[in-house]
């Protein structure tokens, strides 16, 4: 049983207790991160951190704790992880008080932090690639706060389930956006094409380490909005996200996406991935 921590407490899994009052299961009123743990070594920490405060920000709750506070925190959860490789999921709530949809006058937020093992995506998922489906995007308005009231990307992930697909890729108003769990990206004409950063986007951590890859590399890419017709006529297709890092889509909707196999563009980016993650546990190792 994980250890986790609950409001200034490390305690087991099993013991940890909210009230029921509690607005993140009322409301679904709070915000949430996952920090990817490769070999005891958190990867892109701070960037989550700050994303953080701006979901925290965006639903006008306070930071409750500083840039150091937590890392001592997830430092701790990390270090008495069962496991050496681990997603770190972490929420805070804007915490107990009367079921009123209005803040309550004296919030005390609730924070948890809770352990789960990661494990990178299986060898046939990288070189066979994965399915996905197309569904209209559900979600509300500000989908660049990372939110736990996560209903509508629950059912839209759920399709894909349904379907026997990996991930369910999100339109709205004829333009791709994201996946319900994942960033997505295609390659159109030999060019890595990113939708742009927007309030109806999850800006992803791994959306910017592919971009600063292709960036570094030499890999063509250009951030602008892709139409549906882009998306359907693409040579490849990806998802990016901490848990599932890069994948192909090789078939979209039942088609064939391009040969209908992981194109050039996602050998090259899969690989510099895996450079750069080893890069980053190595300087980690070093300090
Ligand atoms: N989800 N877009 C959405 C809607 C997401 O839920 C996620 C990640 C991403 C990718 O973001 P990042 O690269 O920072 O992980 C994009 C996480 C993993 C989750 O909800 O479990």
């Amino acid at each position: 049983m994980p250890t986790v921590y609950l409001n200034g407490e490390f305690l087991p899994l099993e013991q940890a207790r909210i009230p029921v009052m509690d607005r993140g299961f009322l409301f679904g009123d709070g915000v949430y991160e996952v920090i990817p743990v490769y070999d005891r070594q958190t990867f892109r920490l701070h960037e989550h951190l700050s994303r953080l405060q701006h979901s925290l920000d965006g639903i006008r709750l306070c930071n409750p704790h500083s840039s150091a506070e937590w890392e001592a925190l997830i430092d701790r959860i990390v270090a008495q992880a069962e496991w050496p490789d681990l997603g770190v999921y972490l929420q805070v709530t804007r915490g107990p008080g009367p079921r009123d949809h209005a803040f309550p006058q004296t919030a005390q937020p609730t924070v948890f932090i809770l352990p789960m093992p990661l494990t990178p995506p299986a060898a046939e998922a990288i070189e066979q690639g994965v399915s996905a489906i197309t569904a209209q995007d559900i979600r509300w308005q500000r989908c660049d706060l990372k939110v736990t009231a996560l209903l509508p990307n629950v059912l839209l992930r759920q399709q894909s389930v349904d379907a026997g697909c990996t991930e369910t890729l999100l339109l709205r108003d004829g333009f791709l956006l994201e996946g319900s769990a994942s960033s997505a990206f295609i390659v159109l004409d030999g060019v890595l094409l990113a939708p742009p950063k927007s309030r109806l986007i999850l800006p992803g951590i791994t959306y910017d380490v592919v971009l600063e890859l292709a960036a570094k590399n030499g890999m063509p890419y250009q951030v602008r909005a892709i139409t549906e017709a882009e998306l359907r006529s693409a040579e490849e297709i990806w998802i990016a996200s901490s848990t599932k890092e890069v994948l192909a889509v090789t078939q979209l909707d039942g088609q064939p996406v391009g040969s209908g196999q992981p194109g050039p563009l996602f050998r090259r980016m899969h690989a510099d991935y895996q450079t750069y993650k080893q890069q980053v546990m190595r300087r980690a190792e070093v300090r």
